[in-house]
């Protein structure tokens, strides 16, 4: 059965394109590129990984539109999203005579996407990028709305700039393939997704639990195109971050202080958000009115999508402490986004003793597995 894409459109001061969201899109990536960008040479970013999955199809859809490629292939994972890699991309693009009428195509997970879209945000002062994330991370947030960036020693994402892309192509046949932890980082945002989109993303998504974890492709299907669009909306609001767009960092401020303690790569980002949003619903309770029937809701949810609660040998002042590093931190002071109930959210700054007891509790709920 051929089923048409849906299409989002996002609309940005940096830039307005649709986000393309179906099954089957990896073959006409090719023949959207050349609509958008007649004349334009293709240079592929891929990961080794994606590349083995995906990459004949992509390059076969560019060649066959009779467009000129280039192939570079990273190595797969977060240690490739640096500095040198992208001086490499750029020398390569320089190399192969790329000017500004390139295209780069990013195809594969956030890496690929944040590393790409920075390259091409500074390469010859900007050229196009067309986003093709093949994780369900990926499609749900970030491949759209523009962030790009590399890491640096202390820190991920701390260097980067907004660039909107071309086009957001988000096939979703393609998460098939995906590994179990990378389900579970897509699932995470799909849940802070819901909450944050309102009561009725947040029952649909509750309803969908069993055919989402059980893969289930037109499930899936809808699950993105809840949490796209609702990316979509919240972007073309607020671009850079001024006002609402900080509402989607809900459960990322522990979650980037225990991936940061714990050792990227230790704990998955999916499980770590997870931890995060917990923290963050308690946290809600004690100051933004938070009812306790909320915080169970939201238990209960992330416990059906697999995200069950862990236990870390971490001290509260450690993490503390990591969430004072944080970049979103403001006057030395950690500011968490809190919610009241699904669609609400407020940004608090937060004192560290009420903080430091809130992490008590929260590990202490963790060893007891409650
Ligand atoms: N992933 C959060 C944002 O794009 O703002």
């Amino acid at each position: 059965m051929i089923v048409a894409p849906e299409r989002i459109p996002v609309r940005t001061p940096g830039g307005s394109y649709d986000v393309l969201v179906g099954p089957g899109l990896l073959r006409v990536v090719g023949g959207l590129v050349k609509r958008l960008a007649p004349g334009a040479r293709c240079f592929l970013v891929t990961d080794g990984n994606v590349a083995r999955l995906h990459g004949p199809i992509v390059e076969g859809s560019i060649l066959d539109a009779g467009v000129e490629l280039f192939v570079a292939t990273q190595n797969p994972g977060e240690a490739s999203k640096n500095w040198f890699e992208a001086g490499m991309m750029m020398e390569l693009l320089s190399e192969a005579g790329f000017g500004r009428d390139s295209v780069l195509v990013a195809l594969g997970g956030g890496v690929v996407g944040d590393l790409a879209g920075f390259v091409a945000s500074v390469y010859m002062r900007g050229v196009p990028v067309v986003h093709v994330p093949t994780t369900l991370l990926a499609q749900v947030d970030s491949s759209i709305g523009g962030k790009t960036g590399v890491d640096l020693r202390h820190g991920k994402n701390l260097a980067g700039t907004y660039w909107q892309p071309l086009m957001v192509l988000s096939d979703t046949s393609c998460l098939a393939s995906l590994p179990e932890s990378e389900w579970r980082c897509g699932f995470a945002e799909l849940a802070k997704s819901a909450f944050l989109a309102g009561d009725a993303e947040t029952a649909g998504l509750e309803a969908s639990c069993e055919q989402l974890v059980a893969g289930d492709e037109e499930t899936v299907r809808a699950a993105v195109l809840m949490a796209a669009g609702f990316k979509a909306r919240v972007v073309s609001g607020d671009e850079r971050e001024d006002c609402d767009r900080e509402q989607l960092n809900y459960g990322h401020t522990l979650a980037h202080a225990l991936e940061r303690e714990l050792g990227y790569g230790t704990v998955s980002h999916g499980v770590a958000v997870a931890e995060g949003m917990r923290f963050a619903a308690a946290l809600s309770a004690r100051l933004a009115g938070a009812a306790p029937e909320w915080v169970q809701r939201q238990e209960r949810l992330l416990d059906s999508l697999g995200l069950t609660r862990g236990s870390y040998d971490l001290a509260s002042d450690k993490l503390l402490a990591a969430m004072h590093a944080d970049k979103k931190a403001r006057d030395g002071k950690v500011r968490f986004i809190l919610s009241r109930e699904p669609g609400q959210w407020s940004a608090v700054t937060v004192e560290d003793d009420i903080l430091r007891e809130a992490l008590d509790m929260w590990r202490q709920q963790g060893r007891e597995g409650s």
